[in-house]
């Protein structure tokens, strides 16, 4: 079902999203490693980025204050800022065998990449031979309006990993490998005990069948109406994100806000100085405009 919804060839599936990005990290440098021997390990990660909680998913997060108290790391990894073609191009050394990013930044403030940016990490590939993986653990399964975030950016990824919802809160993740990688998974090289469990799968199958087209676009039906809705709230400076994954920058402080939200019977996040909302794919008209009302009273009191 992955496979048909994204283009990859293979899957193997893990138990969250860390462990997604783990595989996805030790595939790429397989990759490698198989094809040009020693010294090309490097991963090039993006400047607030977040890809998990595990010692080398914190090492691969490009923010400094997910790297103190638990060192030493895993190493290997360098940061880009995000958008940054000439700085991508500039670390793009020998030592590099994959460019590891989200397609909209989530922990990291909400923040889109740009068509150009991903296109320059597509040439990368091309020309360099370098994996292009996409962490798809907060923006897959239908989060953006597409299937993966990635397909608004037309490439085809060489590792793609996915988690969260994907099996409507049951603990499952995956890693999808493209035609290149496909034949580095090989037997032994990789494993988990629960991983493709069959109670995770079968919620895993209830739920990626159902992210249909028709689906997708009501999200992003959704998405068009909040952000309406917002752009018309006083004290909201501007609206990021994509689907319904969108971060909201406002004159007071964000924190704030979220905390009488909560008070309220509305929970948001924050991301940085954002308001984060990731309200369920499903949620209705009635309980969108519920949420988004107590929203706009809260910023605007
Ligand atoms: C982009 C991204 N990658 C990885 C993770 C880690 O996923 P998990 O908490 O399932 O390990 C998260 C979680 O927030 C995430 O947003």
């Amino acid at each position: 079902l992955l496979c048909e919804k994204s283009g990859m060839e293979k899957v193997f599936f893990a138990n969250s999203g860390a462990e997604a990005n783990e595989g996805a990290i030790k595939f790429a440098r397989k990759y490698s490693f198989d094809k040009y021997g020693e010294g090309r390990s490097t991963i090039i990660t993006l400047v607030n980025s977040f890809h998990g909680r595990t010692i080398t998913t914190l090492a691969a997060t490009g923010q400094d204050s997910f790297h103190t108290t638990f060192g030493p790391f895993t190493q290997g990894f360098k940061y880009c800022p995000a958008n940054d073609i000439d700085a991508l191009n500039e670390m793009a050394t020998e030592d590099v065998c994959a460019v590891m990013f989200e397609c909209v930044q989530g922990e990291g403030g909400v923040n889109n990449l740009d068509y150009d940016f991903v296109k320059a990490i597509e040439k990368l590939g091309k020309e360099k031979d370098i994996l292009i993986v996409v962490d798809e653990v907060q923006t897959g399964n239908g989060r953006t309006g597409k299937y993966f975030a990635y397909q608004n950016f037309d490439i085809t990824p060489d590792i793609v990993s996915t988690a969260k919802g994907m099996a409507g809160g049951l603990p499952m993740g995956a890693v999808l490998f493209g035609e290149k990688v496909k034949d580095v998974v090989t037997a032994g090289s990789h494993g988990s005990t629960f991983g493709g469990n069959p109670i995770c799968a079968a919620g895993a199958c209830s739920i990626v069948s159902r992210i249909d087209n028709a689906f997708l676009e009501s999200i992003k039906e959704k998405s068009e109406y909040i952000k309406e809705f917002l752009m018309n709230i006083k004290g909201v400076k501007s609206v990021s994100g994509m689907g319904l994954m969108l971060g909201v920058e406002i004159e007071k402080d964000a924190k704030a806000v979220a905390n009488q939200c909560l008070e309220q019977g509305l929970l948001v996040l924050t991301a940085k100085t954002k308001i984060r909302l990731l309200p369920a794919l499903n949620i209705s008209k009635a309980e969108l405009d519920e949420g988004l009302n107590i929203l706009k009273e809260v910023i605007e009191q």
